[in-house]
């Protein structure tokens, strides 16, 4: 005797399958809504002073490391104290409407609110200076900075970004003298060159490599 129809047997797969999908979907709202927007492509939240890039970067040709000084000793590139803003602006634009909150800053030392673009999480471990050291410039993982007017996240900051030029360097290796050069591109001889010199890199791609 029968006690349940034949069809029955089917509802296990049937339930897994619905199951299957709402997890997929349940996955995909979480992963939208929880990676922080700080990795995200196109997060460019508004600071606190209208400071540009591509003027002072750009226009004027400041060097990266002329604010961002410890980014080949440091893990960390760091945001300028106010000091070196006041460098210049304590006799540039010292008038400047947009320049109050960094006069202010000055005068009550205490520091800028800069809003933070890019943040790793605490488990995932980052190193400027490894990176400039092998030759990767700052526009492969920033862009174009000489070109914006606010600095925003332009590439997708996640595990996988960093795995594929883990697993192949070769192309984002330019010579160390031009880490900061917004404009470089490599020409033939380059090519070659840096073939060989990716060879004897040995970026990490075990896990505790990036989570210590
Ligand atoms: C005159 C000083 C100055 C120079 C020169 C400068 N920066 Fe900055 N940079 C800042 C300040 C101030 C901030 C924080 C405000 C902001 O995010 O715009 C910043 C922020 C950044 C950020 C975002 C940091 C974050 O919170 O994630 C990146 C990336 C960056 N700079 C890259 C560069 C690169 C690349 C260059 C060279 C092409 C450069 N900077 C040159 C002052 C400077
Ligand atoms: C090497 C000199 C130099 C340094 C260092 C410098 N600036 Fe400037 N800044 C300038 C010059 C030059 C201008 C353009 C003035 C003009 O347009 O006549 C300018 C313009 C500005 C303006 C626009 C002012 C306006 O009224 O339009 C802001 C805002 C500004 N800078 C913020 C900063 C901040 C914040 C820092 C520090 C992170 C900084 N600057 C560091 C030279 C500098
Ligand atoms: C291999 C990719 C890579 C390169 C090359 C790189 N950055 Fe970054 N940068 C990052 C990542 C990832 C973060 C977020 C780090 C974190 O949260 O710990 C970051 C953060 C920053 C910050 C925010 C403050 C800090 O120190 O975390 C600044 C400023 C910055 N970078 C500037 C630069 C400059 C200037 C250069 C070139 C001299 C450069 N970066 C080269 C990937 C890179
Ligand atoms: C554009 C290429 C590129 C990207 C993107 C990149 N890396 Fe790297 N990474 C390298 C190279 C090249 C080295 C140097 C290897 C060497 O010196 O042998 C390196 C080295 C490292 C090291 C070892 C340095 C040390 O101090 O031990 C760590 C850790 C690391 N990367 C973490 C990351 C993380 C985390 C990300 C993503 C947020 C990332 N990298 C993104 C190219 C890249
Ligand atoms: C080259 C650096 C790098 C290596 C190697 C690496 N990770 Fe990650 N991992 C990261 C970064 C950066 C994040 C944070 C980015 C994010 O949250 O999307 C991350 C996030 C994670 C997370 C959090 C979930 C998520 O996707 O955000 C887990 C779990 C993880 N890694 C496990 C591992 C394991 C297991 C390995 C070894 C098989 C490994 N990782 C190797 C860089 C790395």
């Amino acid at each position: 005797m029968q006690i349940f129809p034949r069809e029955l047997n089917y509802l296990p797969l049937a339930l897994a399958i619905v199951a299957g999908g709402l997890g997929a979907g349940v996955f995909i709202l979480f992963w939208v809504y929880f990676t922080p927007p700080n990795l995200q492509v196109g997060y460019t939240p508004k600071q606190p002073v209208e400071y540009s890039h591509r003027l002072h970067a750009g226009e004027l040709g400041l060097d990266c490391r002329y604010c961002h000084s410890q980014v080949e000793r440091s893990h960390e590139a760091m945001v300028p104290p106010t000091q070196t803003c006041m460098g210049c602006h304590a006799v540039v634009r010292t008038e400047s409407e947009k320049l109050a909150p960094v006069r202010e800053s000055w005068e009550t030392d205490e520091s800028i609110a800069w809003i933070r673009v890019h943040q790793l999480p605490d488990h995932a471990f980052f190193n400027h200076s490894a990176h400039l050291r092998a030759g990767v410039g700052c526009a492969s993982c920033h862009g174009r900075v000489d070109q914006m007017e606010v600095v925003g996240v332009v590439e997708p900051i996640a595990m996988q970004w960093c795995l594929e030029c883990h697993r192949n360097p070769e192309p984002h290796i330019r010579p160390k003298s031009e880490v900061t050069n917004m404009k470089w591109e490599a020409d033939e001889a380059w090519v070659e060159q840096r073939a060989m010199i990716a060879d004897v890199l040995n970026p990490p791609e075990h896990c505790s490599g990036c989570h210590r």
